[in-house]
């Protein structure tokens, strides 16, 4: 079954990519952060204001905007610089919103936020996250409350007390988390049943149907498979997930998040194409 998503605007083209360097052990909590909302977790791509041609206003990263409109719901991306709400929440507060989607007054942050991913962020890399939005400038924005047509569930899961750091390296176990906690490609690339992406049975299968001023993509098959990924060499993969550009020269859609995942370093990027040989094969969904 497809789950249609209609969204009015993402980012396309984004501002041009940075020259990623590598990590070093001297990088600090607030530099990790910023790698990693600026890069392969891709906040803005739902957070940050864009222009008319799909590009970030600048002076206003993450100061939040209109994200989707579907069937059960209209959905806005909160200012999440020290203007919006989350400036008067701690640390912890902020943490448990993007970890859990709860928020200090205990209601939940509904949809399309990828909790079933965020809930596997560990624990250095949310105080990152963290550290990181603390040091955004104040920008006032004021966006309107997302209006959900269908009740949320109490919680996404129990609490989540601790997550240990997956090892930095080019190796398959932290190219799977870049592609989950990090970088949420296994929700948009999976196809969605009642309770959302249908992890154990269709990982990475796409189908998903996106609609928006673009038109219509369609995720696509990111498996092992000879539907999905397993013809095309690295280097191919890396340029469509990080130029958006097929082999045939063909332009890929939003609202897959290219300039940010463009700002992966290099090692990030040959872990992810690692793990992504690893997905089980499965055919396209017919
Ligand atoms: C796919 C789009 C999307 C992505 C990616 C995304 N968010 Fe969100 N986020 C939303 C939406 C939509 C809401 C509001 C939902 C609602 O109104 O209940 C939200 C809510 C929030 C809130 C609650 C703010 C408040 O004032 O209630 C925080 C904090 C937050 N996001 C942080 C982040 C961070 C940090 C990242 C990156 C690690 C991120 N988000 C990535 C769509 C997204
Ligand atoms: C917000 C949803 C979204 C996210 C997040 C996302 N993608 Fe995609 N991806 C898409 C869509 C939609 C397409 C199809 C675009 C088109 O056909 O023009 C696509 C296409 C692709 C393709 C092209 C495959 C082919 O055969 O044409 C690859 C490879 C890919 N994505 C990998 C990834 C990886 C790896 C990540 C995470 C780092 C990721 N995607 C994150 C939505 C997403």
């Amino acid at each position: 079954m497809h789950h249609k998503l209609l969204i009015a605007s993402l980012a396309l083209s984004g501002f041009a990519s940075l020259a990623a360097p590598s990590q070093t052990a001297a990088e600090t909590l607030e530099e990790r952060g910023a790698y990693l909302v600026e890069g392969p977790a891709g906040c803005g791509n739902c957070h940050s204001p864009i222009d008319d041609t799909g590009n970030p206003v600048l002076g206003q990263n993450l100061a939040g905007r209109f994200v989707i409109e579907m069937p059960e719901f209209t959905a806005y991306a909160p200012n999440i610089t020290p203007a919006g709400a989350v400036g008067t929440w701690s640390d912890a507060e902020l943490a448990r919103a993007i970890r859990e989607g709860l928020r200090p007054d205990g209601s939940l942050i509904g949809p399309p936020m990828p909790f079933s991913m965020y809930r596997g962020l560990s624990d250095t890399d949310l105080s990152a996250i963290v550290a990181y939005l603390r040091t955004l400038p104040p920008v006032e924005n004021t966006v309107p409350l997302s209006d959900y047509k269908i009740p949320l569930p109490p919680a996404y899961g129990p609490p989540v007390d601790t997550v240990a750091d997956i090892p930095r390296g080019v190796t398959v176990d932290y190219g799977a988390y870049l592609a989950g906690p990090v970088a949420h490609c296994l929700e948009c690339h999976t196809p969605f049943g009642p309770t959302g992406p249908m992890l154990d049975t269709d990982l990475g299968r796409g189908g998903l149907i996106i609609e928006g001023p673009w038109g219509i993509s369609i995720a696509s098959n990111i498996t092992s498979h000879a539907d999905g990924l397993a013809e095309y060499s690295d280097g191919e993969i890396a340029d469509m997930v990080t130029k958006a550009q097929r082999p045939d020269g063909s332009p890929m859609l939003p609202p897959m998040p290219y300039p940010y995942l463009a700002r992966m370093t290099e090692d990030d990027l040959a872990a992810l194409i690692l793990y992504l040989r690893t997905i089980p094969p499965l055919p396209d969904v017919d």
